[in-house]
């Protein structure tokens, strides 16, 4: 085996080393008992020199010392080569399939062809398989994943979509989520894909107003348009965005029919509804098939919900509000030092989307608790009353939101409530949560149960204070109607 190497005599040596190296680790694994005993004597020392092993690692592959295996790194449709002087026990070491291409080599290159993003971080790779660590910028994390996937790197590959997952709203110039999205559809990533569906969706107004916006691919837009969970201005806005990207995507007829159903009409007000009607070049182009629609959404603003829910299926996604940022639907509301005690807020609403209601107003009492305890927890300490259940530690943090007053006008309607939670990611304000819930957020059992607010540092926290915007969405009640 060493006479093949071939190499000079103190690369051999070295590599001999290497190998002592490894089979002193393979014997502390196992033999547990003898790691033991070196734990219990007090004058045992660990000298490490972990650091300078990488170095000399780093050394060999670059100065390719011993090296038994060329690498020939094609880029496909190009003349470009890149050549690397490897060694196979290192390669074997950390991938079976280079472990299966050096076994079926016939000669001491190897051949690899890879796309031209991927011949340009080969390198980075192969380094990686040297020295166990990698720095990554945004626009490598796609070849570099493709790398790890082709050669069964698998901690690599790992450690990418981990590093995806956290930088999604990392600052780049043209935005790198939508491609990350439509990489992690074509290679069936769907913890990925979920994760970037649900940053574009809860960061929608900025991507809408972003030049990423016009790069989303027909798939992702049509998922995007079908969620109920988008945060956003109004349905005004993604309307608008929606004309802006099938203006510069082209799309064929059938998609921009799709996407144009997938609107909530009724959402908009009848006012902005005549001037699209009359105004928008996309809604005369395509009038016909959206036709239907408009005219539900029209005979939803003429009617009470109680009227309209005579006639008509209310449980429709036209009716359904998305979490509106605008003040119609809810107001923001930030709590500095969350923990210190509770909070109360007041704020107001409209009735609801209706232009039936449109005068009609509603004001909402919230109070916040830091450490609520359910009622179930404080029976168990009678000694406590209970009506002081938040000095208790233990408790969780919890939000109730009321109406400050009844209203007959309220027949026919449920308030469903949303807090959103934004919080720093990146030196960016993204949202962080979304909860849903009816009157308080017991209901959602997980309401910033991972916060950690008496935590200074809390990842919930941006200069110590709780960043929230409440949303009050009117659902329309479904009445029995006996059907024939
Ligand atoms: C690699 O080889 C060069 C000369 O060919 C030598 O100077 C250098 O010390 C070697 N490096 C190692 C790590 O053996
Ligand atoms: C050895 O040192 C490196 C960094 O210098 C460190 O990351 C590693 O954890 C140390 N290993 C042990 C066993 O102490
Ligand atoms: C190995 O050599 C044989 C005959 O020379 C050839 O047919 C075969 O394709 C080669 N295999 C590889 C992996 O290059
Ligand atoms: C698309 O719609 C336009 C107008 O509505 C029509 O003229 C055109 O033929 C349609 N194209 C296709 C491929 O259906
Ligand atoms: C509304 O429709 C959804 C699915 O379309 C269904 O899961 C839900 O139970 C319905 N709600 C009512 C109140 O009918
Ligand atoms: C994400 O959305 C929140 C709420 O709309 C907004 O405050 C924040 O600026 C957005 N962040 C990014 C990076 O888009």
């Amino acid at each position: 085996m060493v006479n093949s190497f071939g190499g000079s005599v103190p690369a051999m040596i070295y590599l001999a080393n290497l190998c002592v190296v490894l089979c002193v680790q393979m014997v502390s694994v196992e033999g547990g008992a003898l790691k033991q005993e070196t734990v219990l004597e007090s004058s045992a020392a660990t000298l490490n020199h972990s650091m300078a092993l990488v170095q000399r690692m780093e050394a060999l592959l670059t100065h390719g010392n011993a090296s038994d295996v060329i690498l020939r790194v094609q880029t496909l449709n190009t003349d470009e080569v890149k050549v690397i002087h490897v060694h196979s026990l290192v390669l074997t070491l950390q991938s079976d399939m280079f472990d299966e291409l050096l076994q079926t080599r016939n000669s001491s290159t190897i051949v690899l062809r890879e796309p031209a993003n991927c011949a340009a971080v080969f390198d980075k790779f192969i380094r990686y398989l040297y020295c166990g660590d990698i720095t990554v910028r945004l626009s490598q994390a796609i070849p570099l994943h493709k790398l790890a996937s082709k050669y069964h790197v698998w901690d690599l590959q790992q450690g990418l979509t981990q590093y995806m997952t956290q930088h999604l709203s990392s600052d780049s110039p043209a935005g790198h989520v939508v491609g990350w999205y439509q990489y992690s559809v074509q290679i069936g990533d769907v913890t990925l894909q979920n994760n970037c569906l649900q940053y574009l969706s809860w960061n929608l107004s900025s991507v809408l107003q972003s030049a990423e916006w016009s790069s989303v691919g027909e798939e992702l837009l049509l998922s995007l348009l079908q969620r109920s969970d988008l945060v956003l201005q109004s349905e005004l806005e993604l309307y608008e965005a929606l004309e802006a990207w099938i203006n510069q995507n082209q799309p064929s007829n059938a998609t921009a029919e799709n996407a144009l159903k997938a609107i909530r009409y009724a959402m908009i007000s009848p006012q902005h509804l005549f001037h699209l009607q009359k105004k928008s070049a996309l809604m005369l182009k395509y009038y016909e098939s959206v036709r239907d629609l408009l005219f539900l959404a029209f005979q939803f603003h003429a009617a009470s919900p109680v009227q309209l829910a005579k006639y008509f299926d209310v449980n429709c996604s036209l009716f359904m509000p998305r979490n509106y940022l605008s003040p119609a639907w809810g107001s923001p509301w930030v709590i500095n030092n969350p923990t210190r005690d509770d909070r109360s807020f007041s704020f107001q609403t409209q009735l609801g989307p209706s232009g039936h209601d449109v005068s009609k107003r509603v004001m909402w009492n919230a109070l916040f608790s830091p450490r609520w305890l359910p009622l179930s927890v404080r029976s168990a300490f009678p000694e406590h009353g209970s009506m002081q259940p938040t000095r208790t530690d233990g408790g969780r943090p919890r939000i109730i939101v009321t109406p400050a007053t009844s209203s007959p006008d309220f027949a026919g309607v449920s308030f469903q409530k949303t807090v959103i939670v934004a919080a720093r990611k990146q030196g960016k304000v993204v949202v962080r949560h979304v909860y849903n819930f009816h009157q308080n957020t017991e209901e959602v059992g997980d309401f910033l149960l991972d916060a950690d607010l008496q935590r200074r540092a809390s990842e919930y926290l941006i200069d110590s204070s709780l960043y929230l915007h409440i949303i009050v969405k009117p659902l329309y009640h479904s009445l029995i109607v006996g059907k024939k």
